[in-house]
């Protein structure tokens, strides 16, 4: 049985990672898919790949453009049935190095970009939605120089509960995917600076290897799905054993 032929899922950071993964899952439903990102060519890549596909060119950082985003969503598609909130950035710097820029960056794009993709989508989503906010095992597993990313993720997943609490009543559901160490282009800056990054990485990782986006589009599509109907404001770890186990001694 396929239940999104035809239903209109939006989905911010819908080009690259595992919010085209995401997309492509969606695709293979025949639904009708929007897809919103900054950079122009990836989005043309999408729409030409996509099978029913309307592409938003703006920045999560910038009300107009989020407005913008389900303005265009309703003229091309109607009302929303699935919302993925997936944009955001990742990057680390120790405490003291830490300036006003930095932080905003992370915290506008991750946290209020959230916000504020849930809160202006509200009169174009129909009761009974799915809300899927894309969050980080960073929220509950803390790594050094990641205070801001860590706590802008920890966020994250208080907003799929606060959220839920909110929008229960229009039988809304929102939840979060805390994923682990996925291999996405989030990955491209820090393979340049050093070529072994994911080699090392990959050995602390307890299953023995790095996620696939498609990992990540799997539970996001049985999370949006009426399967998941009595799942409510829960953050879902997808992370190969990190946050539970250790691969080291003490
Ligand atoms: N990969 C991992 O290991 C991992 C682990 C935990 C959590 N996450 C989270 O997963 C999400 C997706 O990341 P990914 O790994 O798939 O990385 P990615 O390939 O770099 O994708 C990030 C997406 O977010 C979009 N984006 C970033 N800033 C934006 C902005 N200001 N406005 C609009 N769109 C913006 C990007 O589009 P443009 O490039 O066009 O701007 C891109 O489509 C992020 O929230 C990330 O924090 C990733």
């Amino acid at each position: 049985m396929n239940d999104f032929k035809n239903k209109v899922i939006v989905i911010t950071g819908g080009n690259s990672g595992m919010g085209k993964a995401i997309a492509e899952k969606f695709n293979q439903q025949q639904a009708k898919l929007v897809i919103f990102g900054r950079r122009q060519t990836t989005l043309n890549e999408a729409k030409q790949t996509l099978r029913d596909a309307l592409v938003v060119q703006g920045d999560i950082k910038k009300m107009a453009d989020i407005e913008r985003l389900f303005k265009e969503t309703k003229r091309a598609f109607g009302k929303i049935d699935v919302l993925i909130a997936n944009a955001g950035i990742a990057a680390r710097r120790a405490i003291q190095d830490v300036d006003e820029a930095f932080f905003d960056d992370i915290v506008d794009t991750n946290y209020k970009g959230i916000f504020f993709t849930v809160q202006r989508s509200l009169p174009y989503l129909k009761d009974g939605a799915a809300i899927i906010l894309i969050s980080s095992i960073a929220s509950h597993w803390i790594l050094p120089s990641h205070s801001v990313y860590s706590s802008a993720k920890a966020a994250v997943t208080t907003l799929a509960r606060a959220f839920s609490a909110d929008l229960i009543a229009r039988n809304i559901r929102v939840n979060s995917i805390s994923p682990g160490f996925i291999d996405t282009p989030i990955f491209d800056s820090i393979k340049k600076i050093d070529a072994n990054y994911m080699r090392k990485r990959k050995k602390k990782i307890p299953i023995g290897c790095f996620g696939q986006s498609s990992d990540i589009a799997e539970l996001a599509f049985f999370l949006a799905s009426p399967k998941a109907s009595y799942i409510v404001g829960a953050d879902i770890t997808i992370d190969g054993g990190v946050s539970e186990i250790s691969m080291s001694e003490f």
